[in-house]
């Protein structure tokens, strides 16, 4: 979740009956904490499960429970909350209700909402496995998705009436996730996309290795805006204890050496990758000669001596590929960014190479870069790592090659 990645958006957020209304408190938090407008609208059930008055503190505006609601002035609440919106979001969404709205059904103030909405429709069902299977939700599912409506979910696992399997609601910070992607541009839909992120570790004997400072953060971010953008995204992530971003696979590794592996099994088998993103710092070299056992504090004169060897160059061995994806390299240098990014990019021989401007970028939340690529150079503003994780990608997506037909 970001500061202000829903700023100036809308959205209705309708309360059906279940106790999944609990996590909806949770999710009007994360919704208002990026800067979104949040009206609330309940069900006459929704109310039984958790009150207007929490769910009106919380998203900060009044909640319409009613379509004889007499605080709109033209007492037309279905025109006037749709009309402002954004998008709809029922969460949850109750097997009663996904029937009321795969059959156009309009006898309350929230399913009249629906029905005269002019904006997308998202709905999170939350029930019992048996009432998910069920026949007729599956049929009323299947139609909804016909009409356009975006079905987030059901997760699986464990259900408030202690049975296991599909039906729950989704978490709050994955609906978030799921809004927050909706709304991004798909540049990259049906593209499949490979990001490595964060530091390598090397061991040394079993219990100490060498590291560095990467926190995983920027490409973590690029792994995300590639997948709202629509991209099938594999990350391929070294030790960092970051969640793994939604609807993104992820394989962790830990040396160089696996990360290497990793990245050209996968681009090896299956279909063609589009985009190979490497964010990671991987490290250089690794020691020689991992002690089996842990080395032990001999005299005071006694210190070892590491003998280190060359890992492999996992960017420059993707872009020498016989038919490499678009190959991103990043580079994080201490001085003189402008020769030795454009240098940097030549000798790994990649159409893009994005560069770290001030070497105190590991960790921190916002970057500001350069992109050099075969035209020149391009400065982008100092942005917070996920905008500008947006605005790489859509970078990207301007300058992938377009696909050969067949
Ligand atoms: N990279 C890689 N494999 C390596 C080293 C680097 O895939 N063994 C990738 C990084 O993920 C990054 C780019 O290459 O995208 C540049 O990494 P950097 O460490 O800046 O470059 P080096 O080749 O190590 O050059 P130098 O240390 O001399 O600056």
């Amino acid at each position: 979740m970001e500061h202000g990645e829903l700023a100036g958006k809308t959205i209705v957020l309708g309360l059906t009956g279940g106790i999944a209304c609990y996590k909806s408190a949770e999710l009007t938090r994360l919704l208002i904490k990026a800067g979104a407008t949040v009206q609330v609208v309940m069900t006459e059930a929704a109310t039984q499960f958790i009150t207007p008055l929490t769910m009106q503190a919380l998203s900060g505006r009044p909640v319409f429970t009613s379509q004889w609601d007499g605080r709109i002035d033209n007492n037309m609440a279905h025109i006037d909350l749709s009309r402002e919106a954004d998008a709809i979001l029922i969460a949850p969404a109750s097997t009663d209700f996904l029937a009321k709205l795969a059959h156009g059904m309009a006898d309350d103030l929230l399913s009249t909402l629906c029905v005269a909405r002019d904006c997308p429709l998202l709905v999170a069902p939350a029930m019992n496995r048996q009432m998910w299977a069920h026949p007729a939700t599956q049929r009323n599912a299947a139609t909804l998705r016909g009409d356009g409506v975006t079905i987030l979910g059901p997760g699986s696992g464990e259900q408030a009436c202690g049975e296991i399997g599909d039906g729950r609601m989704l978490e709050p910070e994955d609906l978030f996730e799921a809004l927050a992607g909706f709304f991004q541009p798909k540049r990259l839909a049906g593209r499949r996309v490979l990001v490595t992120a964060g530091p390598t570790f090397e061991p040394i004997d079993p219990v100490r290795g060498l590291t560095n400072l990467s926190s995983g953060k920027m490409g973590f971010a690029l792994a995300r805006a590639a997948a709202q953008a629509g991209a099938d995204v594999h990350l391929i992530a070294g030790p960092c204890a970051l969640a793994t971003p939604y609807g993104v696979t992820r394989s962790n590794v830990q040396t160089a050496q696996q990360m290497y592996d990793a990245v050209m099994a996968d681009l090896s088998h299956g279909p063609h990758h589009d985009i190979f993103i490497a964010v990671a710092a991987v490290a250089d070299w690794r020691v020689r000669d991992v002690a089996r056992d842990k080395i032990k504090k001999a005299g005071d004169a006694d210190v070892p001596t590491l003998e280190f060897v060359q890992n492999p160059d996992i960017l420059a061995a993707v872009a020498q590929l016989p038919t490499p994806p678009y190959c991103v390299g990043f580079a994080a240098e201490s001085g003189d960014l402008e020769t030795h990014g454009a240098q940097k990019r030549k000798r790994k021989q990649v159409p893009l190479l994005v560069g770290n401007l001030g070497p105190a970028t590991f960790g921190q939340d916002d970057n500001e870069v350069i992109l050099f690529d075969e035209a020149g150079q391009q400065r982008l503003p100092r942005a917070n790592k996920a905008s500008l994780a947006q605005r790489l990608i859509a970078e990207i997506a301007t300058r992938l090659p377009s696909r050969a037909p067949g």
